[in-house]
């Protein structure tokens, strides 16, 4: 076992995917803020879809739960019908935005250079990113691992700045399938990547969070968190339902 002292923030992130409407997004925070209020040693995020974004935006202010969108375009404005840009994000009040998210790259064809001007778009906006890495099982299975997240951090993070960067691993194998990583098998991607990430911004890595996503749940959340360089979760199934998710934000303390 490891012991659970972190030296890096905790942060909690509800990915709610494409699930919830307006008025059910607005039922979970009824409910949830009251619960974490007081929360004080972890970041606790919430990404629903595009349109539940202001709303959210107006209940979560003063509170202990910042905001964070699903999906950003990378140019300011202009003709590209049905994308969103960085500015308008801002100004719907998110903090936060996750890149490179695996469904992205699946469906959506979403390249490592899309997503590293993604990054740049963002974070010159003001924006914090969560860039999401991670491979999947037959890459896994022939012993790719390693390659697979080395490609998409040096890619991904050309020419970024390591300020306002957080890294999501998450394990294409592991999404909404059930089948967690072990806290071994995330300890020692978690750690692989900072060294990548050493390389990438020197000592500043030390400081990127890295959280790890993939089936986490109320159960097994205290023993992911307890490895030295899981500094968090990025949570899709189980940040659905409000005791849920806030059982995780209580995940134990070391
Ligand atoms: P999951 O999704 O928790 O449902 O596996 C995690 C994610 O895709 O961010």
């Amino acid at each position: 076992m490891f012991l659970n002292i972190k030296m890096r923030r905790p942060c909690l992130a509800a990915n709610w995917k494409m699930n919830k409407t307006i008025p059910e997004a607005i039922d979970f925070v009824d409910s949830f803020l009251p619960a974490v209020s007081g929360i004080d040693d972890a970041d606790i995020l919430i990404a629903p879809p595009f349109p539940s974004l202001f709303a959210l935006a107006e209940k979560l202010a003063g509170t202990e739960v910042r905001l964070s969108a699903q999906n950003v375009f990378y140019e300011e404005k202009g003709a590209f019908t049905g994308e969103v840009s960085p500015g308008m994000l801002r100004d719907a009040g998110c903090e936060y935005v996750i890149v490179g998210h695996s469904e992205r790259r699946q469906y959506f064809y979403e390249s490592d250079e899309i997503i590293n001007r993604k990054i740049k778009a963002a974070l010159k906006n003001g924006l914090r990113v969560i860039f999401c890495i991670g491979e999947s099982l037959s890459e896994r299975e022939t012993g790719k691992t390693f390659d697979v997240l080395t490609g998409q951090i040096r890619n991904g993070l050309k020419d970024v700045g390591g300020e306002g960067l957080i890294v999501a691993y998450e394990p294409v194998w592991a999404i909404g399938t059930g089948k967690t990583a072990t806290p071994e098998q995330a300890q020692e991607a978690h750690s692989y990547i900072r060294s990548k990430l050493r390389e990438v911004f020197g000592g500043h890595a030390d400081a990127i969070r890295i959280l790890y996503g993939g089936s986490v749940t109320p159960e097994n959340i205290d023993s992911l968190m307890a490895c030295p360089d899981v500094d968090g979760g990025l949570v899709g199934g189980a940040s659905l339902k409000s005791e849920s998710f806030e059982r995780i934000v209580k995940f134990k303390r070391g």
